[in-house]
């Protein structure tokens, strides 16, 4: 094993390049600057060990990205990690924004499941604000409960606020969207994922207003939600556990709809699997013009720590987001329009 570092790191290969194929216990990759993404590789921290952010969403503050994901064991939840980065390649380990409680009677007490979380921030407060999908300990998912938690600091550390269902709703999957007015919404899966709900919320972002409509009941989960153009973008994936399923699109004119559906965004070979992964967020690229990342899970539930992440550039053809596979790429993608292979 020691041999195969040797080589890859003679090569000057990146992290995360062909160490795919090896197994994920295998840590501490070869401490390389990485310069661009590698869907479904191995993805390293700047200590060389596996990132462990499941289900994440991005928050930008500054010239800094923070990537907040899911803690994974092989299967247990561990909390919520932070990283951060300058770059979106090189991501330093920022540790555990959020720890489940050891006190056995709280909403978080370990054992708990905090999933899908996403942090934004509130400039009236001055507050850093997470939500998640909380599921209470020994429930299964039964609970299908909104968490949310607060941070004078991106990286935390994250105190616990409260738990609830909005309006009554079950609330699992969810994304959260800041509009250009600073107003927030919290997009989820209620009804047992029958329905995709959205919530505006409240001026201190700390809760659900009763401004909460169906948006429609199409058995979808995994909503990611962005806008350009004046126009509101919403993709979700179906329900299947920890299956990759076929990705759906809607576009709309405001977050409360009417949403029409666009059908799916994804293109070329496994397309209709999603290519193995489930959304979880799109990234606007700073500084670029109709740039954005498309964030997903290739998830493995025999070892979820070891899921994979699938990053992919949203590509706009005849005016509609589509999005397709590339083994690697880098941000200089979004430079040349005529190098998009679509
Ligand atoms: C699919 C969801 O999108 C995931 O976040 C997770 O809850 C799994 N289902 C559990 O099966």
């Amino acid at each position: 094993m020691q041999r195969v570092f040797l080589v890859l790191a003679g090569l000057g290969l990146s992290v995360g390049t062909t160490l795919a194929k090896l197994p994920a216990t295998l840590s501490n990759a070869p401490k390389t600057k990485s310069t661009a993404f590698r869907p479904g590789e191995l993805w390293y921290d700047t200590d060389g060990n596996l990132i462990n952010a499941h289900g994440g969403g991005l928050l930008q503050v500054g010239n800094t990205y923070y990537w907040y994901g899911e803690k994974r064991a092989q299967h247990q939840e561990e909390g919520v990690n932070v990283y951060s980065s300058k770059d979106l390649y090189n991501w330093k380990y920022e540790g555990v924004a959020l720890p489940p409680s050891q006190d056995a009677q709280s909403d978080i007490a370990a054992g708990c499941l905090m999933e899908r979380p996403k942090v934004i921030y509130n400039k009236k407060t001055g507050k850093y604000v997470m939500w998640f999908h909380l599921e209470l300990k020994g429930q299964g998912y039964k609970a299908a409960r909104a968490g949310v938690a607060v941070a004078d600091k991106p990286t935390g550390p994250f105190k616990y606020v409260n738990s609830f269902r909005p309006n009554g709703n079950m609330s699992r999957d969810m994304g959260l969207f800041v509009d250009d007015d600073g107003t927030a919404y919290h997009v989820y899966s209620a009804r047992e994922n029958y329905d995709l709900r959205l919530a505006r919320l409240s001026a201190d972002y700390l809760t659900a207003t009763p401004q909460d409509s169906l948006l429609f009941s199409k058995h979808q989960e995994a909503p990611a939600l962005f806008k350009t153009g004046g126009k509101y973008y919403l993709i979700t994936s179906g329900c299947t556990g920890w299956d990759p399923n076929q990705a759906s699109l809607h576009v709309a004119d405001h977050p409360f709809g009417p949403w029409k559906p666009l059908g799916d965004p994804m293109t070329g070979p496994n397309a209709k699997l999603t290519f193995g992964g489930q959304s979880t967020y799109v990234l606007p690229v700073a500084g670029k013009k109709d740039a954005f990342i498309f964030m997903a899970d290739r998830w493995n539930p025999k070892d979820l720590k070891d899921s994979r992440y699938l990053w992919l550039p949203v590509q706009f053809k005849d005016g509609q987001p589509t999005i397709g596979w590339l083994d690697h790429w880098s941000l200089n993608f979004f430079n040349k329009p005529s190098a998009r292979p679509l």
